[in-house]
């Protein structure tokens, strides 16, 4: 077994904050699977492959250096380096999570990418979120968690996280965008979006992001015996 914790769930549930919270707290590495599929998008958003250009894609991101670093401005948040450039803001919009969710249905993008994702894995432990970080990609992890909001809340707290980071955002654009993509991500073909055998079911709704975080490392102490 692995010195992996997974944490998989729909958009919205503050999955990929909770996620890099716990790999500071652990000193484990950390992977957000979703910034290379939004790097996959931006791509083609940005003209340099078209969507029926998927195994250049493939080849372009396994060369590709996709690092996350502690932002240097607030040590809670993260940046996103692209062969050492700042990304961040330029992937975490909409438009590139709706087109990444939809061309992950590609087998051809989903199958390329796997070893890139596995690479990840680093002796010190890792972090990794996504939908089928515990399902495909890292089935023999230590942990895995399945962290899970209602719609009405994962719509409210993403329309607050694009509001804060000064990205302008509607409510209701958000809430269609959850539903379309919650029905993409569960019933594409290749690796859909699945509660892996084993995991730990957290529902947040109700719950503060310190609560979240706090469970899931009582979840990792506990597994290791501490
Ligand atoms: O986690 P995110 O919202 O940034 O991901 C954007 C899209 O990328 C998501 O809607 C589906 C796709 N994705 C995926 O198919 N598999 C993953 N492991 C992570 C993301």
């Amino acid at each position: 077994m692995k010195n992996i914790i997974t944490i998989d769930g729909p958009v919205g549930t503050g999955k990929s904050s909770v996620s890099w919270s716990v790999s500071k707290r652990l000193n484990y590495h950390y992977l957000n699977s979703g910034v290379i599929y939004r790097i996959a998008a931006y791509y083609v958003l940005n003209n340099i492959y078209t969507s029926n250009q998927i195994s250049e894609i493939v080849d372009q991101l396994n060369n590709d250096s996709i690092e996350f670093v502690t932002h240097p401005k607030n040590s809670k948040d993260y940046m996103v380096l692209l062969n050492g450039e700042d990304i961040t803001s330029k992937v975490t919009s909409e438009s590139y999570g709706n087109l990444a969710s939809q061309i992950s249905q590609s087998k051809v993008l989903r199958e390329g990418l796997i070893k890139k994702q596995r690479d990840f894995d680093h002796e010190s432990g890792l972090v990794a979120d996504g939908r089928d970080m515990g399902s495909k990609i890292f089935p023999e992890a230590r942990i895995k968690i399945f962290l899970t909001a209602s719609p009405e809340v994962r719509a409210k707290r993403r329309y607050q996280q694009l509001i804060n980071k000064g990205i302008d955002a509607n409510l209701e654009d958000i809430c269609d965008d959850i539903t379309n993509r919650d029905f993409n991500d569960m019933h594409r073909s290749v690796s859909p979006m699945v509660v892996p055998k084993g995991a730990y079911l957290i529902d947040s709704s109700e719950y503060t992001f310190d609560e979240v975080v706090s469970q899931v490392i009582e979840v990792s102490e506990a597994m290791s015996g501490a």
